[in-house]
């Protein structure tokens, strides 16, 4: 087993470079299958679902290949299969993307259904409900969900009303709409950066996308999509995440890469608790000056504060003088990280949605376990400032959206390193 080892109680000093966004190349990468050419996509960050984004993508024929630690290149020009294979992509939740690039270019797409998780159920209707209004037939086996558009025909521009605001619907049709046969408009859409982001994408590679970042969007269907090149934006989640480890652990750091803009929503509770954060034009200097003071967090879509904020803000929470409430709106089941942090001696009370935090001096270290991605990241965020050493297993949830989170920490100061538990082997017995 490999885990994590902190030992906290070390402030952190220095500048960190901040990836690209997880959740833009979640929608972008699989969107290069909408293109007739070959692109060059960098700042992308090296984590494990862009790797299984890569080989879903070569799976059904794409050409890409690393042109450097950030950059790729991809020719989806010669693709065969319409089909996402199972064993691929019930691995990523995000592999539905992929129903709507194989359904715009081509009219049909099959892929497994994103199972459940931790955080939530996951549902797909909202996408099944936008495929259905442009003219697309579907049907779920078991498993897979299989989308078609009739007799061979394109898809056809439509006016969508999500029920609720949906990042991954708003996506998904965007995605499926710049290949159509018409205008679609996208009403109750979803605004976050990396919908920016992929709006960017689209229409430097031809498309006509307007209104992205509203929650209105237009997409007018283009004949077909050229190559070219694009960059992502950074990682609005992995710059919170940091500043957060500061807000714990103490110190001054310097992030750089960042957009800052997308920040305001996190810096705002933090500067409220009491953390000094000064703006520059790609960066931002965080420190905690002295002890912070509780604040009260309810999860919104964006410019709300971010649900993928929220259990690093947890842990903030737990030694913040006072008392603190967090409210999850967007997920059902995104506090069990609360009970992880419980064993090592947070005040925490839980009731449905709602998690009421009374700071304490001190957090011991112990050995915990990452129960999602970002469950994963509140707790380094909580060894690093703990008293002791934790240990905390299940890292792979935490490697899927963060690249290097050990080494970039270390290079600021943190004692963390990744350890491999000693397998028994059978000839020990
Ligand atoms: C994306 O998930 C992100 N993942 C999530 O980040 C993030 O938490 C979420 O957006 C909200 O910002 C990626 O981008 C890969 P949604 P997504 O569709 O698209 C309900 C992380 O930690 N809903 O915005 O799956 C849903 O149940 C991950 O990086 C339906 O009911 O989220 C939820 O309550 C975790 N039917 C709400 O909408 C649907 O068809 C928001 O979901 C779709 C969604």
């Amino acid at each position: 087993m490999v885990y994590y080892k902190i030992r906290g109680g070390r402030k952190l000093y220095g500048e960190v470079k901040i990836s690209g966004a997880k959740n833009a190349a979640a929608s972008i990468l699989p969107g290069l299958l909408l293109i007739n050419g070959i692109c060059r996509i960098c700042n992308v960050p090296q984590i494990e679902d862009v790797h299984l984004t890569i080989e879903i993508l070569e799976s059904l024929g794409a050409k890409v290949r690393w042109l450097s630690s950030d950059c790729i290149e991809a020719d989806c020009r010669e693709i065969g299969s319409r089909t996402v294979l199972p064993h691929l992509g019930v691995r990523m939740r995000a592999s539905h993307f992929f129903i709507g690039t194989l359904l715009g270019r081509f009219g049909e797409a099959n892929a497994p259904l994103p199972g459940g998780c931790v955080i939530g159920m996951r549902p797909i209707d909202q996408h099944l409900k936008g495929f259905d209004a442009m003219g697309a037939d579907y049907a779920v086996d078991g498993e897979m969900v299989r989308v078609s558009v009739k007799n061979g025909q394109r898809l056809k521009g439509a006016e969508i009303c999500f029920d609720m605001v949906t990042v991954g619907a708003t996506m998904n049709l965007m995605l499926a709409a710049a290949l159509a046969d018409g205008v679609t408009v996208l009403k109750n859409a979803a605004s976050e950066p990396h919908i920016v982001d992929l709006a960017g994408f689209l229409n430097a590679m031809g498309a006509d996308v307007s209104g992205a970042g509203t929650d209105e969007i237009i997409i007018k269907g283009v004949p077909s999509l050229h190559g070219g090149s694009y960059s992502l934006i950074p990682d609005q989640i992995e710059a919170g995440t940091f500043m957060a480890a500061v807000a714990a652990a103490g110190g001054r750091i310097r992030l750089s890469g960042i957009i800052p803009a997308h920040l305001k929503c996190i810096s705002a509770p933090l500067r409220q608790m009491g953390m000094e954060i000064t703006e520059g034009e790609d960066s931002l200097m965080v420190s905690r000056p002295g002890e912070l003071s509780g604040i009260d967090i309810v999860t919104r879509p964006y410019p709300g504060f971010p649900t993928d904020m929220q259990p690093q803000m947890g842990a903030v929470a737990c030694f913040a003088r006072g008392k603190s409430t967090i409210v999850e709106t967007i997920w059902e089941d995104r506090l069990r990280y609360t009970s992880e942090l419980r064993r090592m001696g947070a005040d925490i009370t839980v009731h449905e949605r709602t998690a009421i935090f009374h700071g304490v001096p001190h957090l011991i270290g112990a050995s915990v376990e990452a129960l999602d991605l970002r469950a994963g990241a509140a707790l380094v965020i909580a060894a690093l400032a703990a008293d002791g050493v934790t240990q905390i297993s299940n890292i792979g949830f935490i490697e899927r959206g963060y690249h290097d989170l050990t080494g970039k920490l270390a290079a600021l100061g943190a004692e963390i390193s990744r350890e491999a538990e000693e397998r028994d082997t059978e000839e020990d017995h």
